[in-house]
């Protein structure tokens, strides 16, 4: 079976049935709310939704000791292939058989530069095909139509949602989006890491209560076997 954990904030391993690890947006060393930290992280694959500092802060502490393939929109790959780093390029609405299984990289409304200055490419999300699993991790987004579209293309059995407003979606949005791609299951993500993006994820429970979808609210360093 393979595994989720939720490492505060957007960030999450997950580790397919072979033992295959993927870090999603690794923010851990800065957020104090987070129990595991970059130097017990190992990570085959980092997936990296955007260039923002909250997403991919601890990207490289990780990937040099492990030698990961980093995954992202081109601009941002290129970025860290510039310091030797093997990557991986794509591109919003391509997708990649990997040897774990399928990403697929989604539409974000959102900005991207590093914390250097330089252009991250586009803001993405991923939908991540795993064990038969199927994982949308929206990285960081405003609610947006095609998010439909999104749902209609794969059957979605996990949603990774952000739900703590200003820089993402809120709970109402969160909400909608939700009922829109029809999940088995809904996890909140960035929220309460700062001040600005406070949110009580149990909000986003009660706004889906006559929803199929269950949300499952995890704590940081709590894994599941899916
Ligand atoms: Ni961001
Ligand atoms: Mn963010």
């Amino acid at each position: 079976r393979m595994k989720i954990l939720y490492l505060g904030h957007s960030a999450f391993q997950l580790t397919s049935a072979q033992g295959i690890r993927l870090v999603i947006d690794p923010f851990v060393d800065n957020n104090p709310l987070a129990p595991i930290k970059a130097k017990d992280l190992k990570a085959d694959y980092i997936l990296l939704s955007h260039a923002h500092g909250d997403h991919c802060g601890d990207a490289l502490k990780i990937a040099e000791k492990g030698k990961s393939t980093i995954i992202a929109v081109s601009e941002l790959a290129s970025y860290f292939s510039q310091s030797g780093h093997k990557t991986h390029p794509m591109q919003i609405g391509g997708a990649y058989d990997f040897e774990f299984g399928r990403v697929k990289l989604t539409r974000a409304e959102h900005g991207s530069m590093t914390p250097d200055g330089r252009y991250g490419g586009l803001a993405a999300g991923f939908v991540l095909t795993i064990d038969g699993i199927c994982i949308y991790h929206a990285g960081d987004t405003g609610i947006f139509g095609d998010m439909k579209l999104i749902g209609e293309l794969d059957r979605i059995d996990y949603f990774l949602v952000p739900i703590g407003g200003n820089y993402t979606m809120d709970i109402q949005d969160a909400a909608i989006a939700t009922s829109w791609i029809n999940p088995k299951y809904a996890i909140p993500m960035h929220y309460n890491t700062f001040p600005l993006i406070k949110a009580d994820p149990e909000e986003l429970r009660k706004a889906l209560r006559d929803c199929e979808t269950q949300v499952l609210v995890l704590k940081p360093g709590q894994e599941i076997s899916i």
